[in-house]
């Protein structure tokens, strides 16, 4: 079951056991929240995040930032208004290099082992969105880019809370590997369970991947068992209401991480929130049997890489 560890006010300097013991916290399916966040922003950046959805109304999405190439997807925002991309640009910036910087330290196991992904910034109000089902972040589920196969690489995300008075409130269950069994009809006898759940996972590698003609897409069988379950999970009701989970509020201020590829994952209300994404690679885990990549592995009887 998971927990959410809250760490205090962050050590000056920590320790190489800390971190380990962090890593380990992490891959367990804990949430690790710092009630005060570590990574500074003034407040004029602060008032000028909040104050542009209002101002441009062509933001009804999150703004992603990609950190290697050092610009943010999509031009709306370039072509309505050069100077306030200009300078939202410089903001996720530097939440992106900050947020690496300490991740570097308070993670230091992972340091060099992972590829940075995308940061963004999370603009509106998450309560009553309406969105297709399988884009709906209120229902729970465990993220896989349909963009950016992993091949088994963890997705780790650091969040940061910006609303000035309110909570980020989400619901998290427990994690991939004692949740999967459950996947299986409840019906099927306890020894022939593992090749019932062993076969629905065959079946979901089976399909053609889109990779023959985008190169880049090219998925492994991990990553089309992972943006199948993403899926599964958002579209399984009985799940959404009588599956195991517990609220958990993100207070304004905060930061927090989470591997979001293995803890099941709402946000219900909220808004204002900044995050950056981290690959990390699969032989950097300190507990590797707990990854959902060695969980399938061992479903399936063979590697899925
Ligand atoms: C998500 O990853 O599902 C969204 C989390 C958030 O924006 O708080
Ligand atoms: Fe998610």
């Amino acid at each position: 079951m998971h927990r959410v560890i809250t760490i205090p006010a962050h050590p000056a300097s920590s320790s190489h056991a800390n971190a380990l013991e962090f890593c380990h916290q992490l891959e367990a399916g804990n949430i690790l929240l710092f009630p005060q966040s570590p990574i500074a922003l003034t407040a004029e950046d602060l008032a000028f995040l909040r104050g542009l959805e209002h101002s441009h109304r062509s933001l009804h999405k999150n703004l992603a930032y990609k950190p290697l190439q050092d610009r943010i997807a999509g031009a709306k925002l370039a072509s309505d208004d050069p100077a306030a991309s200009q300078r939202l640009l410089h903001i996720l910036r530097g939440y992106s290099r900050s947020t690496l910087q300490f991740l570097t330290e308070f993670l230091s196991p992972y340091t060099t082992r992972w590829q940075v992904d995308y940061a963004s910034f999370r603009p509106l109000e998450e309560q009553g969105r309406s969105l297709p089902l399988h884009k709906r972040n209120d229902l729970l589920h465990t993220d896989a880019f349909p963009t950016r196969p992993t091949h088994g690489a963890r997705i780790l995300r650091f969040f940061t809370n910006i609303h000035p008075t309110q909570s980020r409130e989400w619901v998290v269950g427990e994690p991939f590997r004692t949740l999967i069994p459950q996947m299986v009809p409840a019906t099927t006898p306890a020894p022939r369970a593992d090749g019932s759940l062993q076969r629905a996972v065959r079946s979901t590698l089976g399909r053609t991947p889109l990779g023959r003609a985008w190169p880049a897409l090219r998925r492994s069988p991990y990553d089309q068992f992972m943006l199948r379950f993403h899926d599964v999970l958002k579209e399984n009701a009985d799940y959404q209401t009588n599956g195991q989970h517990t609220a958990v509020s993100l207070p304004p201020g905060s930061s927090w991480m989470v591997y979001t590829d293995s803890v099941p994952h709402a946000v219900l209300s909220g808004r204002f929130a900044l995050e950056q994404t981290l690959l990390v690679a699969p032989e950097a885990m300190v507990a590797p049997e707990e990854s959902p990549l060695a969980v399938l592995e061992s479903l399936a009887g063979h590697r899925l890489v």
